[in-house]
């Protein structure tokens, strides 16, 4: 059911590989919403993908090709958005991630810096890099809202999610730290949500993924939170319902985050 949330709101979706992706699932969302989008992800992803088929589905929406960690790329997007819709956009999604040590399954104290740079420059970065480009042209309204992909091994210890936990508490604190200036500046608001555990191309790249599924879905007094409903809650930022929300790291994990342990884990434990 839709309740045109964002019904005259433009926005930008990054990362949409697939049709398990979250931003696959968010960018449906808010068409159903009432927003227009524009669709964006590396060109490699997009030879790779089925974007097209999205972008159908979401009224036409053109598709971007930028590669997040370069500049040229990203300042085009942003000069073809204002040149689409005549002015900014009023949110964006960030919801991209990659570890060339978590794809190689190289352990978290063999790391390779070169590939650790890219994970962090990739995963993190590229969120600085975004919000830089959009304040220096000016491209996100007033009151826009800007969501990123975070995961909870950005603050407690998961040994097998790797540098990617490097990244994800390095994109937290880019969120907050860029969401003072930009509020100041504009009140744009920026938050992360921390997402369970989904199985999408990015998750399951991790070593023991099935797993950390399982265990998750236990310790979660609602169970794991799917890809849908990541998407809705994605939509309720961006949407003037949670205006004064900014700066935040939202945990969307069914409560996991705040659970000691849960009767089924010891149920386990003691069979
Ligand atoms: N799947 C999970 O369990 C889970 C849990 C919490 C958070 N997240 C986060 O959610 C976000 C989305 O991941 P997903 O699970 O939907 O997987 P996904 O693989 O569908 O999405 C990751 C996206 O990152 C894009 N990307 C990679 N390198 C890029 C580059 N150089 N430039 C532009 N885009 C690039 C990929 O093309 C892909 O579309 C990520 O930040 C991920 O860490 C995922």
């Amino acid at each position: 059911m839709a309740y045109n949330l964002l019904k005259g709101k433009k926005g930008i979706i990054f990362g949409a590989l697939d049709d398990r992706s979250i931003a696959w699932k968010t960018a449906l969302k808010c068409v159903e919403e009432g927003a227009e989008i524009i669709l964006t992800n590396a060109p490699v992803a997009l030879r790779m993908g089925t974007i097209d088929q999205l972008s159908k589905e979401c009224n036409n929406a053109p598709v971007i090709p930028a590669d997040v960690t370069s500049q040229a790329d990203i300042d085009n997007l942003f000069d073809k958005a204002i040149e689409h819709f005549g002015g900014g956009v009023d949110f964006i999604l960030h919801s991209i991630g990659m570890s060339i040590n978590v794809r190689k399954g190289i352990h978290y104290t063999e790391n390779n810096y070169d590939y650790m740079h890219k994970g962090f420059d990739i995963s993190a970065i590229s969120l600085h890099r975004i919000l830089q480009t959009a304040m220096k042209k000016d491209a996100i309204n007033e009151w826009g809202s800007v969501v990123a992909l975070s995961y909870i091994a950005g603050q407690r210890v998961f040994p097998d999610y790797n540098d990617m936990a490097d990244a994800k508490a390095l994109l937290e604190s880019i969120a907050r730290n860029f969401g003072y200036q930009y509020g100041v500046k504009k009140h744009v608001r920026i938050n992360t949500i921390s997402q369970s555990p989904t199985r999408t191309t990015a998750g399951s790249g991790v070593k023991g993924f099935d797993g950390f599924v399982d265990y998750a879905d236990k310790m979660s007094p609602l169970g794991n939170a799917t890809a849908d409903e990541c998407a809705n809650y994605a939509v309720s930022l961006f949407s003037d319902l949670t205006k004064m929300v900014t700066m935040q790291n939202l945990f969307h994990d069914g409560g996991f985050s705040f659970t000691g342990v849960s009767q089924r884990i010891i149920d386990d434990m003691t069979e």
